[in-house]
């Protein structure tokens, strides 16, 4: 079986954690990013692929906390902000998240490449 988490080359992700005032004051997004942390370095092949950023504000604040898992293209740095075409282009807006499901995401979305459906939302 072919499992892409053992290929150097498999893709990788940016997972956009907001920190805005209500993400990140009311919704303490801080505590999701500290656990997705946590369960990555369980996982050294998901951490490898996986890096976790603050991101200002989605302009979705009443549905926070919310996360973008962004698919970095090559060479492309993981701990820049991504362009503003891609919340356009790529399905990886998930608002309203717990730990449990932003760990379902992570996993899901990561692991096949596509959106985790019942999570995911249009931007
Ligand atoms: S504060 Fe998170 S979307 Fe605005």
């Amino acid at each position: 079986m072919n499992d892409p988490t053992h290929d150097p080359n498999a893709p990788r992700y940016q997972v956009l954690v907001c920190d805005g005032p209500s993400c990140g004051v009311m919704h303490e997004s801080e505590r999701l990013e500290e656990h997705l942390a946590g369960v990555l370095s369980q996982d050294p092949d998901l951490e490898g692929r996986v890096t976790i950023c603050r991101y200002t504000c989605f302009g979705r604040c009443d549905d926070g906390p919310n996360v973008f898992v962004h698919r970095l293209a090559p060479g492309e740095d993981p701990y820049d902000e991504p362009d503003p075409d891609v919340f356009d282009r790529e399905r990886g807006f998930y608002p309203g998240m717990t730990e449990e499901t932003l760990v379902r995401v992570v996993r899901g979305h990561v692991r096949t490449g596509e959106p985790v459906e019942d999570l995911v939302d249009d931007y």
